[in-house]
């Protein structure tokens, strides 16, 4: 049996809660995983005075699969986010975010299923201001048409790969006509190679707007970087919250799987934090990884805790708490071992 290494890196606020959570369902499974577990941010700075410490780079070239939990960024001053310098340092350049209703979860509208690819390099995210005077900054948005049409390919070779139907670019390009107009015209032109596939565009205000009023009208979601991290929240308010959904960064050379959510301070070391947007991020990484198996069964004992609905956290409705409904999720999965719960029910 393969030994998968892994760079672990829990982050903080409810960040160590639910990566611990997840870790212990991952190993619940029996496929064996070395993890090699660093600091990132504030607390690793307190450590080795740097915010992405030298062992945890090295790390991740050696392991190539990183599983992430959140780190707080501070606001309006402070360091620059470690989640973006990961993204741009190991070239991470697609986010991809899966946004499906959980069963059992009552929601506005049941049976959502549409994925966001972010561009996750450039954008407003580029992080080049500066004050020009006092009293006026400028914020560079960086769009080149390297990353735009790499992003581009990544959505349509995902939908050619997965059979799906539609691709929407998103974009802004009325107002900022240079720069979301080359992330539209990457976005036309890799369209082309791809005639399966209905591609369309909308503006983003307005994609916001039909969202909320029909989100079944949109398969996949093609965004540059700032309208990707805001339409990805929105769409977790679509499914039942941040709590549930799972995110993954790919690059060409490795992956970072990580919710979609932040270190949320709010609930930060309460055991009360969800930890099924990381634990569902994992079960990419186990797509990934070629686990197949473990990642049915742990998505069957989901399926199977919500629909019992008695351990479930407070976001959606629950009274557990973080490691409550971890135990519930490892119950469940030796459950359906010792029922033989069988390839028939694994492959539905
Ligand atoms: P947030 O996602 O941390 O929280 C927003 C709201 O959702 C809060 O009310 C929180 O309690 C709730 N929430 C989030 N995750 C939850 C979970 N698993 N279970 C139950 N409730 C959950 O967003 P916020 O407050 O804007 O950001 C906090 C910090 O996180 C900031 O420093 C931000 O920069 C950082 N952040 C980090 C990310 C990352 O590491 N990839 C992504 C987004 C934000």
């Amino acid at each position: 049996m393969i030994t998968h290494k892994i760079t672990l890196i829990p982050g903080d606020g409810i960040g160590p809660e639910v990566i611990r959570a997840t870790v212990r369902i991952l190993e619940a499974t029996g496929v064996k995983f070395e993890w090699e577990s660093f600091a990132a941010g504030a607390e690793a700075f307190e450590k080795y005075k740097e915010y992405i410490p030298r062992e945890l780079s090295e790390s991740i070239e050696r392991t190539r699969v990183g599983l992430k939990g959140p780190v707080t960024t501070p606001i309006g001053g402070g360091f620059s986010s470690i989640n973006v310098e990961l993204r741009r340092r190991f070239e991470l350049f697609a986010n991809f975010r899966p946004i499906r209703n959980l069963p059992h979860i009552p929601t506005r509208y049941p049976g959502v299923d549409l994925i966001v690819v972010r561009e996750n390099t450039e954008g407003l995210y580029s992080g080049i201001e500066h004050e020009v005077v006092p009293g006026v900054v400028e914020s560079l948005k960086i769009i080149t048409e390297k990353a735009s049409t790499r992003i581009s390919r990544f959505a349509f070779e995902h939908a050619r790969n997965n059979k799906r139907k539609k691709i929407h670019s998103i974009h802004k390009a009325n107002i900022m006509k240079l720069s979301d107009g080359l992330f539209l015209r990457c976005s036309r032109t890799v369209s082309k190679e791809y005639p399966e596939i209905t591609y369309g565009e909308h503006i983003v205000d307005n994609t916001c707007m039909q969202l909320v009023m029909n989100p079944y009208q949109y398969d996949i979601l093609l965004l540059e970087n700032l309208y990707g991290d805001i339409i990805s929240d929105l769409c977790a308010g679509l499914v039942g919250g941040l709590g549930l959904v799972p995110g993954a960064n790919f690059g060409h050379e490795c992956a970072i799987f990580e919710a979609v959510h932040g270190s949320a301070p709010d609930i930060a070391g309460k055991n009360i934090a969800n930890p099924t947007a990381v634990l569902r991020s994992a079960l990419l990484m186990l797509r990934h990884l070629g686990e197949h198996d473990a990642a049915l069964k742990i998505r069957n004992a989901i399926d199977e805790v919500y629909r019992d609905r008695s351990k479930l956290t407070r976001d959606v409705g629950g009274t557990a708490g973080t490691s409550e409904f971890a135990d519930a999720i490892i119950q469940a999965m030796e459950s359906q071992s010792s029922a033989g719960a069988g390839t028939e029910r694994l492959l539905q």
